[in-house]
């Protein structure tokens, strides 16, 4: 697999399997890669000749620099991964400097509100930093195709967003959630959990699948208040939000309306370590 720190060096690599027709696409990580990373990948190579994946810790969307200190980072184990899905993968590794042409600073973006609720409250100045990044990666890789989780459904709607207010050429793909046996949604955080809590952490994903039972009979208020009360009796858990959005506005909502579609967002912290899921309620 060939491995590329370079900007220049990849585009003209790309610009070889463009000159032979073939289709390019994109898979954006910070590394640690898991099988969620890894569902990504293989949905792209089912749509393109040729998959890009670019690891890059990106320092300007933390807001929290322990947290960004303690990224868990293993290049070696993720190239081998890769190397064992597929040898139609590039990987792309930039530096910082090389990313963001010299000057490490986010850009500032309005997302029409999108990214001023839920993880856009706690996390100041997270999603300038994202799409800052996204947006450089994506003009350099130009690929037909680029794919996100939605396990940040929040930055899948802002990507697109992004994506069409620049006119940027790119399709976004969102990939449903890939999640451990316990039902725990699969994130790179997942491996600074202790074992028994990582086995405990099924518990949001529970939580999230009872909201969504009772979605169909409660008022939106009344399943906030239950999931704060579950919350509230958990020694291991300690709740952040739990919201219940519009999905395409992403707007937090206590009344439902009739032909509108609901997900039910969550951020949790668990050890210190913070983790977020969502679930489509309708
Ligand atoms: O979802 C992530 O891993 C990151 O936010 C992304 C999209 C790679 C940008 O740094």
């Amino acid at each position: 697999m060939l491995v590329i720190d370079h900007k220049e060096e990849l585009k003209a690599t790309i610009q070889g399997h463009r000159t032979k027709n073939r289709s390019i696409g994109f898979v954006p990580t910070m590394g640690a890669l898991h099988e969620g990373h890894l569902s990504l990948v293989r949905k792209a190579l089912s749509l393109n000749d040729v998959v890009v994946v670019s690891i890059f810790i990106n320092p300007t969307q933390f807001d929290n620099q322990e947290d960004l200190k303690k990224y868990p980072q293993n290049l070696q184990q993720d190239i081998a991964l890769l190397q064992s899905v597929s040898k139609n993968i590039l990987l792309f590794t930039p530096s910082k400097e090389g990313i963001y042409d010299g000057t490490v600073v986010s850009g500032s973006y309005n997302f029409n509100g999108l990214e001023k609720v839920m993880e856009g409250t706690y996390r100041t100045g997270h999603f300038n930093g994202v799409a800052t990044i996204v947006e450089l990666l994506l003009n350099a890789v130009a690929p037909d195709n680029a794919f996100f989780g939605e396990k940040d459904f929040q930055q899948l709607q802002i990507i697109k967003k992004l994506v069409e207010t620049k006119k940027l050429p790119y399709r976004i793909i969102g990939c449903p959630i890939a999640r451990e046996t316990n039902g725990l949604a699969r994130s790179s955080r997942n491996e600074r959990l202790s074992t028994p809590t990582r086995k405990k952490a099924g518990f949001i994903y529970e939580t999230l699948t009872t909201a969504k039972t009772k979605f169909g009979t409660e008022s939106a208020l009344d399943i906030k208040d239950w999931v704060k009360n579950v919350f509230e009796k958990s020694p291991y858990f300690k709740l952040e939000y739990f919201e219940i959005a519009d999905t395409d506005t992403l707007t937090p909502i206590l009344k439902k309306q009739r032909n509108k579609t609901y997900r039910a967002f969550i951020a949790v912290y668990a050890e210190n370590v913070r983790l977020i899921d969502n679930i489509a309620l309708n």
